[in-house]
């Protein structure tokens, strides 16, 4: 049976391009995982950690997002902790690549295994957050699509570099074949090609090598209402099809989407 909390607003701040907020609970969700929030709108809202800790958890937002607006010490109905987070028991080399709108419930693993490398892509400079706000030992590469920081973006693209730039390709293929497991956040329609990029940077990846957290309204998170329905691929090993997100992920295998 899904339990319902009671989580306790504490505060919202902004770190530029998110909002921060607070939630005391008992019970927080793990990384990848999700509680619906009852915010006071028609519908739930999905709210995944951005950090866990005894206490609680915090998320990042957009600016304006309901949950900004809330009193300090408002109490919130919360559904869940919901669906199945990123598995990554045991794994010492930790890859994790994001378009920077959907980073944030990547960064509960910044500090999950003994190395960890960020791949962060954002259209363009101003909307890199600032390297010191991640942890001194995370190994980061930041990624732009217009060239103006870093390395040369989109991720998938193999297209020649102009003068002066670095594609970032070489380098999402080597941190692939570093990696024990990688995780990705990204919009959806970009993870096919994402997937091809590892079945060639590796030989028969295991699964879960690659997981995808897949992004869709998830109004009910209990199997119930359809919305989140996701295409899976039929393996040797495992029965495709359609699943849910919210109770068979939202975090999937990638090479099965
Ligand atoms: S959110 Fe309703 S079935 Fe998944």
């Amino acid at each position: 049976m899904v339990k319902q909390q009671d989580a306790v607003f504490r505060q919202a701040y902004p770190a530029p391009p998110y909002w921060v907020a607070r939630f005391d609970v008992a019970n927080p969700p793990a990384p990848g995982a999700f509680v619906l929030a009852d915010l006071g709108g028609p519908l739930r809202q999905a709210l995944f950690p951005a950090t866990i800790d005894a206490d609680g958890f915090t998320v990042m937002l957009p600016p304006h997002h309901p949950a900004t607006r809330l009193l300090p010490g408002a109490t919130v109905n919360v559904l869940g902790p919901l669906g199945q987070g990123f598995r990554i028991d045991g794994v010492t080399r930790l890859l994790l690549v994001a378009e920077i709108a959907s980073l944030p419930p990547l960064l509960p693993l910044l500090e999950a295994a003994p190395a960890v490398a960020l791949v962060i892509e954002a259209p363009t400079r101003a909307q890199l957050p600032p390297p010191d706000r991640f942890p001194p030992a995370v190994e980061l590469t930041l990624v732009t699509r217009d060239g103006s920081a870093g390395h040369l973006g989109p991720l998938e693209s193999q297209d020649p570099a102009p003068a002066n730039l670095e594609r970032v390709m070489p380098r999402l293929v080597e941190l692939i074949a570093w990696a024990e497991c990688a995780c990705f956040a990204c919009p959806n329609d970009r993870y096919p090609a994402l997937a091809a990029i590892v079945r060639a940077a590796r030989v028969q990846p295991a699964p879960d090598f690659a997981q995808a957290l897949v992004q869709v309204p998830m109004p009910c998170g209990v199997g119930a209402c359809e919305v989140c329905r996701t295409q899976t691929r039929a393996t040797a090993q495992t029965q495709g099809g359609e699943k849910h997100a919210c109770i068979d992920g939202p975090v999937f295998d990638m090479l099965l989407l």
